[in-house]
């Protein structure tokens, strides 16, 4: 199979004001494969991910020079619609950040489920979203409860069960399991390594280790520049930098 890139990242330089925090990055996020961005704070990393679905828009000083194509169109052209951009490609936080509703109209709002399609079909995608994010189990006999209820692991893939509803292409995730214990942890890879079969994911891991686990490739960025990419296991067996070596090795960060 030859395998296509879903984004390609050129020349991209992000700056809040003056200030440059992403520079002359250059990558190539291959379809249905897991993505990993690793790199100590301050990398640059959130910021990077907020501009692949135009989040940093809505910042106020923050601008970009350079291209981002999707599936070869630019996402910066004046003719794209922002919003259904941002449906393409949706982006799961750290901190989950559930509605103030029920379980199942957290899943159905604000999706284009609701409206268009049949009580039947809403509650066929809601169904359908929380089985691939894994959850299904956890809730199908309390749907209609507040999710406010549900334990921060199951929030954060309540919160991915919202994107998937949206019928992404391209799943973007910061941290999604910096505050969750371990066994929510593996659930959430778990389901992660299901959804590329379907979706692009891009992913700023909770830790190295979880990049090892399930990122396909892997790119280390460093104070906003990136340092050394490639598959994974290559980069984490042989680093080709010396500063890729030293903070796979715990030396910073
Ligand atoms: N809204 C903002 N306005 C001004 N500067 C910002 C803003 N958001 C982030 N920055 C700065 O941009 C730089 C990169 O931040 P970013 O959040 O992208 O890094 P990161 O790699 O995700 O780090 P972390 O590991 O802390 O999440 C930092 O120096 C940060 O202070
Ligand atoms: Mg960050």
């Amino acid at each position: 199979m030859i395998q296509q890139s879903k984004i390609v990242i050129k020349d991209l330089n992000l700056y809040y004001h003056e200030k440059q925090v992403v520079k002359e990055l250059n990558l190539e996020i291959p379809q249905n494969e897991i993505f990993a961005i690793i790199g100590p704070s301050n990398s640059g990393i959130t910021t990077t991910l907020r501009t692949l679905n135009r989040l940093c828009d809505l910042t106020f000083g923050a601008r970009q020079e350079g291209e981002v194509l999707l599936d070869g169109k630019s996402i910066f052209n004046k003719n794209v619609n922002v919003t259904e951009l941002r449906r393409k490609v949706g982006m799961v936080f750290d901190v989950p950040t559930p509605l103030p509703m029920s379980i199942f109209d957290n899943v159905a709002f604000g999706s284009n489920l609701n409206g268009k399609k049949s009580k039947a079909e809403v509650e066929e995608g809601v169904e359908k979203a929380l089985r691939m994010s894994a959850l299904w189990d956890d809730v199908k006999d309390r749907l209609n409860t507040p999710a406010a209820r549900l334990s921060g692991g199951q929030q954060q893939r309540l919160c991915i069960a919202r994107v998937l509803a949206l019928e992404p292409e391209v799943i973007l995730l910061d941290r999604p399991c910096s505050a969750l214990d371990p066994i929510s942890t593996a659930k959430i890879e778990d389901s992660l390594i299901q959804l590329k079969e379907q979706f692009t994911i891009i992913i700023a891991p909770h830790t190295i280790q979880q990049a090892g686990r399930i990122a396909d490739r892997v790119a280390f960025m460093l104070m906003g520049d990136l340092i050394e990419q490639g598959i994974t296991h290559e980069v984490f067996s042989v680093p080709k930098d010396k500063r890729t070596n030293d903070y796979l090795t715990g030396r910073f960060g």
